[in-house]
């Protein structure tokens, strides 16, 4: 999504005549206010990407050196990794095979005396099992941590996403629904987590002479505000675009066997971020003759994240059954306002006889 040019420009000149274009200036704070509004939260803090967003909700919970964090497999590398770049152990727990977020259950099974919190991933914007984390985290009291960076404005029962656990992380890549070409941010719920947040931000600066902790560089430049505020205006319009695109695709692909449309609970408002199906067999198939006419649909996740060299020898890494069948299932489809509803029924179409042809070539 890219913002109105002539806006972008005037912009800019606004930037180039207060001189100011960086350490969270006017258009930062501006932009970090809209956000905080609409993504709800205690106190909220906007990052230069989602990876440091995560890495800066991880030091604000303090968690003791060399603990175990339950994660899921089924996301992307950054979830994982920031758990290692703190120097704390992911734990991987096993996935619903319904909406591929983290298992309460699962979890359960993974907690030992060194874990010390669950980083759960709102995959596809489907919104975790919150009362059966928050249950799970209360009775270990263990810290609970979204990545919402799925998850930009979902609502689930009314209630904005990220008022449950600790703290929700959102990420503004390019990719995502609301983008500031990069970006993120995170919500915090726990007593002085945004004063942690801002330092760490900040290079664990408090003030002219003090430093009060470890922190890194993430800030967002002013020209990243500019370009996700003007942004801010045509998400909503966006959804919309998608929302069609969404209804060619399910009307196209309802009732094709083999296929599933992954779905919203009843009470998660659809965050239109992803088109998602499962196909079971064809996968590949069907990823790659979609790319061999130029369509590139994403296997998004895959592999799993217990699957990369730095993880797969972990204990954890092993017997998640549910996470790799999501893994050789899901294909996003591609999803974005200016697709034209011709081309979303073709490729639906296009996918509907591919995995027709396999079904016949496979021996039941
Ligand atoms: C689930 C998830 N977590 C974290 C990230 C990292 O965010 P960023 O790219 O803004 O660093 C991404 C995506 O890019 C993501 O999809």
């Amino acid at each position: 999504m890219l913002p109105n040019l002539d806006k972008l420009t005037s912009g800019i000149s606004d930037i180039y005549r207060s001189g100011i274009v960086t350490n969270m200036g006017p258009v930062h704070q501006k932009l970090e206010s809209e956000l905080s509004r609409l993504l709800g939260g205690k106190e909220f803090v906007i990052y230069n990407n989602g990876t440091s967003a995560l890495l800066g909700a991880l030091h604000a919970m303090e968690l003791p050196k060399g603990s175990e964090v339950i994660t899921t497999p089924f996301s992307f590398a950054a979830t994982s990794h920031v758990i290692s770049a703190m120097g704390l152990t992911p734990v991987f727990a096993d996935i619903d095979p319904q909406f591929m977020t983290l298992d309460p259950l699962e979890v359960v099974k993974k907690i030992t005396p060194k874990t010390s919190a669950i980083l759960a991933v709102h995959v596809y914007g489907f919104a975790c099992d919150l009362i059966g984390l928050q249950k799970v985290a209360e009775e270990n009291d263990l810290r609970l941590l979204y990545d919402a960076a799925h998850a930009f404005g979902t609502t689930v029962g009314g209630r904005a996403i990220a008022e449950f656990g600790d703290a929700s992380v959102f990420s503004f890549h390019a990719t995502k629904l609301f983008n500031s070409i990069e970006g993120g941010a995170v919500s915090i719920n726990t007593d002085d987590g945004g004063r942690k947040l801002r330092h760490y931000r900040n290079f664990g600066i408090v003030d002219e002479k003090t430093v009060d902790g470890v922190g890194l560089n993430g800030k967002m430049s002013e020209f990243h505000a500019l370009f996700g505020l003007l942004n801010l205006e045509l998400f909503r319009e966006e959804m919309t675009g998608r929302r069609r695109i969404r209804e060619i695709y399910e009307y196209e692909l309802s009732g094709v066997e083999g296929i599933e449309i992954c779905d919203y609970a009843e009470k998660v408002s659809p965050s239109y971020q992803y088109f998602v199906i499962r196909i079971r067999n064809a996968r590949e198939l069907v990823y790659t003759e979609l790319k061999s006419i130029n369509v590139f649909a994403r296997r998004y996740f895959y592999p799993l994240i217990s699957n990369f060299k730095c993880y797969q020898d972990l204990p954890s890494a092993r017997n998640l059954p549910n996470a790799q069948r999501a893994a050789d299932e899901v294909l996003c489809l591609p999803f974005y306002g200016g697709l034209t509803e011709d081309d979303a029924r073709k490729i639906a179409k296009f996918i509907r006889v591919t995995t027709q042809n396999v079904g016949k070539r496979i021996p039941s």
